[in-house]
């Protein structure tokens, strides 16, 4: 079965590239299962019912979130009632959760998605590696043969050693957050297939998404402007997981930008 996973989803022009791309990726590697990260896929941060209804029409299974999933009231009912809308399940429990199971009708797939403790100190996650542990024992008494993490996370090294932690005893991992993916897939002595990191769904000419004008002018001179989404030609950064029905291991991992 294959699983395609898509970066972090920069606002409505990122929403969009998502509904001109995944329909012909989806039939084209022929995927089973669709997960997208949708933290920031509201204009001006956070996920709303409207981006989110947005990218489950385009073809997501799953949504995944992280630090900005909360940051909207107004998803709370949606993160309450639609069990495939996830925010990283180690946050404090103000709506929903972070862990998922999808019948794809001949086998359980289970979803994780979890935040990082480093440099991401405001969110008061709990520790990542606790919660894994706790919901990968959940999935093996739900039947879920395959299991898939998302670590929405800052510092490589965070997401290295929760990857090996996690080693054989997960499908895929991959990380979310930093909006650029790194090169480094690959499958784990374990079998578990790995990326760092996804990469995001936005405009190309920009710093992760943002206006490169306003972030260079905070960055060199304390600039104050609001963080305003960056305009133009945008990219789908994303990975597929070819995983074994029988084994529930990957056996084969491509990453993209499209
Ligand atoms: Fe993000
Ligand atoms: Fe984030």
């Amino acid at each position: 079965m294959k699983v395609l996973a898509i970066g972090d989803v920069c606002g409505s022009i990122g929403c969009r590239k998502v509904m001109e791309t995944l329909p012909r990726l989806k039939k084209e590697k022929s995927i089973d299962l669709v997960i997208v990260n949708g933290e920031n896929s509201a204009d001006g941060n956070g996920i709303t019912p409207e981006s989110a209804e947005s990218l489950l029409a385009a073809g997501a299974d799953v949504i995944t979130g992280g630090n900005h999933s909360l940051r909207r009231k107004s998803a709370y009912p949606l993160l309450e009632s639609n069990p495939f809308l996830l925010r990283p399940h180690n946050l404090p429990a103000e709506a929903g959760q972070g862990y998922t199971v999808v019948d794809l009708g001949y086998m359980l797939v289970a979803v994780i998605n979890l935040c990082g403790v480093y440099g991401m100190e405001k969110c008061g996650a709990s520790s990542p590696f606790a919660a894994a542990d706790e919901l990968i024992a959940r999935a093996g008494g739900d039947g879920a043969r395959v299991i898939i993490v998302d670590f929405h996370a800052e510092a490589t090294s965070e997401k290295k050693a929760l990857g090996f932690y996690l080693d054989g005893r997960v499908s895929a991992f991959f990380g979310t957050h930093t909006h650029v993916q790194t090169a480094d897939a690959a499958i784990l002595s374990g079998g578990t297939g790995y990326l760092t990191d996804l990469g995001m769904t936005g405009p190309t000419d920009s710093v992760l998404g943002v206006k490169k004008e306003i972030i260079i002018s905070r960055l060199k001179d304390g600039g104050t402007d609001k963080f305003m989404l960056a305009d133009g030609p945008c990219e789908m950064d994303a990975c597929v997981f070819t995983i074994d029905r029988a084994t529930g291991k990957t056996v084969m991992i491509e990453r993209m930008i499209v």
